[in-house]
């Protein structure tokens, strides 16, 4: 198979890619990814001279076209996207033109080229948040996006599912709950706790850390996503959680006891506007293709810690790890 992965040069897209060609060496991967700051080519280092590495804009629907002609692609899997809700608070432009605009290229290429599958990465954020005692959300629980960054999501996702119904693309999407793990981004909450605990500075956490979050390690993201990949139904939107709610200061706490620091690091800021209080997501659809989440909270965080302590974050992981 001949896969274009868009935005694979970060977090969870360059884990994908490194697991991917490590379990099918044969297939052709093209990354196609803008590079911002969430994007390092460095992460995907072990594989370059395995895969083709093109520096783009998912927008630039010639350059999808021509690429996905050229390689002849049979599956584009997109990551790319503007994913960090206080950049989305400050400024939603670049979350429109990626997250709404880009989805919408990929479609016009498979609606040329009607054969390639499109597989597109997406949130539980676009449900907008739960209150405590909230049953899971399902995938027909009605969207209500908090963040500008989960409304342009949301909106992807709307496009994709008309385009398959009106023209008949052949396009599946996954929607997952947090990740965290090596290559994620400096700024996010974990990566944050990591770089002040590390220099023994104060650690920012909102309100008093109460919100839930439900933490997915991104290996078995991944997984998952190669599962919809290989043995998803086209149309289908598939809902990926490890059923391991936190609230936020006990994940703060417990990745402070693996750094061995003290939590009385930890210090309250001011809350996020629009904060989402609790996410949750109904798994059955991912657990039917006999997925489950193979790493427990406490090895992942170690993973991490161990990630950032050998190697200096901006450091590829050996081929395949994570
Ligand atoms: N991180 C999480 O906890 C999480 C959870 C659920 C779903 N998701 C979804 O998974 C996907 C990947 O998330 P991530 O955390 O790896 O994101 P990330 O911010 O780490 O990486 C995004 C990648 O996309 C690239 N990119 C951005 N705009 C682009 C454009 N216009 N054209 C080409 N490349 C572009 C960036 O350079 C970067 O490499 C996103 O769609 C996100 O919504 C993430």
């Amino acid at each position: 198979m001949n896969v274009l992965v868009t935005g694979g040069a970060g977090f969870i897209g360059s884990h994908f890619v490194l697991r991917h060609k490590e379990r099918f060496p044969d297939d052709f991967l093209v990354v196609l990814d803008k590079l911002t700051y969430a994007g390092k080519k460095e992460y995907l280092q072990p594989v370059l001279d395995r895969i083709r590495f093109i520096h783009g804009d998912i927008t630039n629907t010639l350059l999808v076209a021509d690429l996905a002609k050229q390689y002849a692609i049979d599956a584009m899997v997109n990551f790319a996207a503007e994913t960090h809700v206080d950049r989305s608070i400050q400024n939603a432009v670049p979350f429109i033109h990626t997250n709404i605009l880009g989805v919408q290229s990929l479609i016009e290429v498979c609606k040329k080229s009607p054969h390639i599958l499109l597989l597109n990465i997406s949130t539980d954020e676009v449900y907008g948040d739960l209150k405590d005692g909230d049953p899971p959300c399902t995938v027909d629980t009605v969207l209500r996006p908090s963040s500008p960054y989960a409304a342009t999501k949301a909106a992807g996702d709307l496009l994709l599912l008309s385009a398959i119904r009106t023209f008949g693309i052949h396009a599946r999407i996954t929607r997952c709950t947090n990740n965290y793990g090596p290559h994620q981004a400096d700024e996010k909450f974990l990566p944050t706790v990591i770089r002040h605990a590390m220099k023994d500075e104060r650690i920012p956490v909102y309100r008093e850390g109460k919100n839930k979050r439900d933490w997915l390690y991104v290996s078995d993201h991944t997984d998952a996503i190669e599962l919809v990949l290989t043995k998803g139904k086209d149309g289908q939107i598939y809902l990926i959680a490890a059923d391991a709610e936190l609230q936020n200061i006990d994940a703060a706490k417990q990745l402070l006891s693996v750094l061995g620091k003290p939590h009385s690091l930890i210090e309250f800021v001011e809350d996020r506007p629009g904060h989402d209080w609790r996410y949750a997501l109904d798994a059955s659809s991912i657990l039917a293709l006999d997925w489950k989440p193979k790493i427990s909270f406490e090895d992942g965080l170690r993973r991490t810690v161990e990630w950032y302590r050998r190697a200096g974050r901006r450091s590829p992981l050996p081929a395949g790890e994570g």
